[in-house]
This record gives C-alpha cells, structure tokens and sequence, in this order.
C-alpha cells in the first residue's frame, strides 16, 4: 500500500514554484500577489486562510488579508470584491467560503473578474474547464491531479467513482478524470445522496474518490481490494484528548480501508495540503497571463 503522503507530494509543487518566483525577483519583476477574502470569524476558515497566506510568504508570493464583517452587506461585499478587480498590483483573488447566510455566494463569485479567479470557480472558468480549455481548475481537484501525477497513478481506463457532486470538488472532479489528458481518460461514474446501490458502485472503482463530507463515510466493504483511495474530506469533531480541542476526519475509514488499498491518501496529511499547491499554481498563471497578456 503506498500512502499518499501530501506533504512530500505538496512539498515538490512547492520546491518548482518557488524557484519560479526566485527567478521573477531575481530579473527584477513584482511577485505573484494574492487577495484572499474571510467574511466573519468561522473557526475552520480562519484556519484555511491563515495556511493560504503563511504558503504564500514562505514561497515568495505577496499576499494580502482582508478580513471583513459577518453582518457585511452583499452589496458592500461586491464592491469589496470589484475594487480588487481594479487593483492591477493583484493577481488573485479568493473569497473563502461560506459566506454568512445572508449572502449570495453565486452572486460574490460572478463578481469576481474571471482573470483573477485563482479559485477557478467563477462560471466562466468553470465553463472553460467544462469545455477543455486553459482555465483555473479548482484548486482540490487540481491538487489530487498533482498528487496523482506526483506519485504517478495511472487513470487512463479505470472506472473512477466520485462521491459527492459540489460545485468545488466533485463536479470538477469529475470533468477532470473523464477528459482526454494524462491523469484523465477514466471512465467516470458520480454518486450522490440520491444514488441506489451506492456501496456496490464504490466497490467496482478502480479509483475511490470521497468528497461527501461524511466521516468515516467509506467503509473496507464499499472498496475493491487493490483501489486507489483518495480521501478529500476534512471534518472538524470535537477530540478532548487533542490540544485544539478537535480532530480532522475524513470521508474514510482509515484504519479498515488502507489495508486493501494500493494506495490512499491520509487525513490530515493528504488532499488538504494538495489543495493550497494548486491554488498556489493558479496564483502564478493568474500572474503569468496578467503580465504576459499584450
Ligand atoms: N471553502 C472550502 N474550500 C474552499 C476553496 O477551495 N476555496 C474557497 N474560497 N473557499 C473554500
């Protein structure tokens, strides 16, 4: 069974992105800048965006916090949005999501421009990606494509199942896989809370990936001995025995699948990790286009 490790495999996207960004200061040039956007104070959130902005400074890119109030307005958050769009010295923008109740968060992500839209999940890039096209791939899915190509696990002909249809994951998950590239060509099934026989259908993937938000969700009978498992969840529960007072859980459980699996990413350890490396690589092709465009 080889783990998944996401930090080596992170660790390695990260080592190439920061000798590209040497060299832009070396030849003079403004690093990659990177706007990231946190309304209120969800605890889990903070800790994305806080991971978001300390990779960031540790790979040389310029970021900038904006850190915003829970009872904000959508109005007053679109203009928020629309004045980092004008801001040449920006390259990237994230909102962090979920946004409070009150707001509209198709309506932040339209408002978005679709060149700094490093998250890749305005319906432009998503377009795009539908379509095949150089866009943002979101960054979790673009992550395990890197982890998959970092380890180098073929999916070219195997029959990869996605649990779970988000707008953030699974659907982008799902495009990837079935598209005709290396680390695609798979034929793709996508199960969700709707689907009948839904343990049978993980059990003929050749490729698991969990993006449900349940944990423990998978068990070792929903999984064909041999699968590559990739775990994308990261559920906060209450751990006494844990400092933080909490735990991070995945979709999977860990302890009964790794055993039959030919390979499987841990949580925490794996996917979350990929995540910020793409995100990171969308920020430096936001830049790239932003600076190259004629
Ligand atoms: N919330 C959960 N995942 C993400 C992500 O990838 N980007 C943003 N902006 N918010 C998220």
């Amino acid at each position: 069974m080889i783990r998944l490790d996401g930090k080596i495999a992170s660790q390695s996207v990260k080592q190439s992105l920061k000798i590209e960004v040497d060299n832009l200061l070396a030849a003079g040039k403004r690093p990659p800048h990177l706007a990231a956007v946190l309304v209120g104070s969800n605890g889990a959130s903070e800790t994305y965006v806080a991971s978001k902005v300390k990779t960031c400074e540790a790979l040389g890119f310029a970021s900038t916090l904006i850190r915003l109030p829970e009872n904000i307005s959508q109005d007053e958050l679109v203009s928020k949005v629309q004045e980092l769009n004008r801001n040449e010295e920006i390259d990237g923008i994230l909102v962090q999501l979920p946004l409070p109740k009150h707001i509209n968060e198709s309506a932040i992500i339209e408002a978005i421009d679709a060149s700094k839209d490093v998250d890749g999940f305005h319906p432009i890039s998503a377009g795009r990606l539908t379509l095949g096209l150089p866009t943002f791939i979101p960054a979790t899915p673009y992550g395990i494509q890197l982890m998959l190509e970092h380890f180098q696990i073929s999916t070219s002909g195997k029959h990869a199942v996605v649990i779970g249809r988000s707008n953030i994951v699974g659907r982008p998950m799902s495009i990837l896989l079935s598209q005709n590239h290396a680390y695609g060509n798979a034929t793709v099934t996508v199960c969700h809370s709707k689907t009948p026989n839904l343990e049978e259908i993980c059990k003929s993937a050749d490729i698991l990936v969990a993006a449900l938000g349940k944990p423990g969700f998978v068990k070792k009978d929903m999984v064909k001995p041999g699968a590559v498992v990739i775990d994308v969840g990261i559920t906060r529960m209450d751990d006494s025995a844990h400092p933080k007072g909490y735990k991070i859980v995945g979709d999977v459980d860990f302890d009964e699948v790794a055993p039959i699996s030919s390979a499987i990413t841990p949580v925490p350890g794996g996917v979350g990790l990929m995540t910020i490396a793409g995100l990171m690589k969308n920020t430096l092709l936001a830049y790239q286009n932003r600076t190259t465009a004629s």
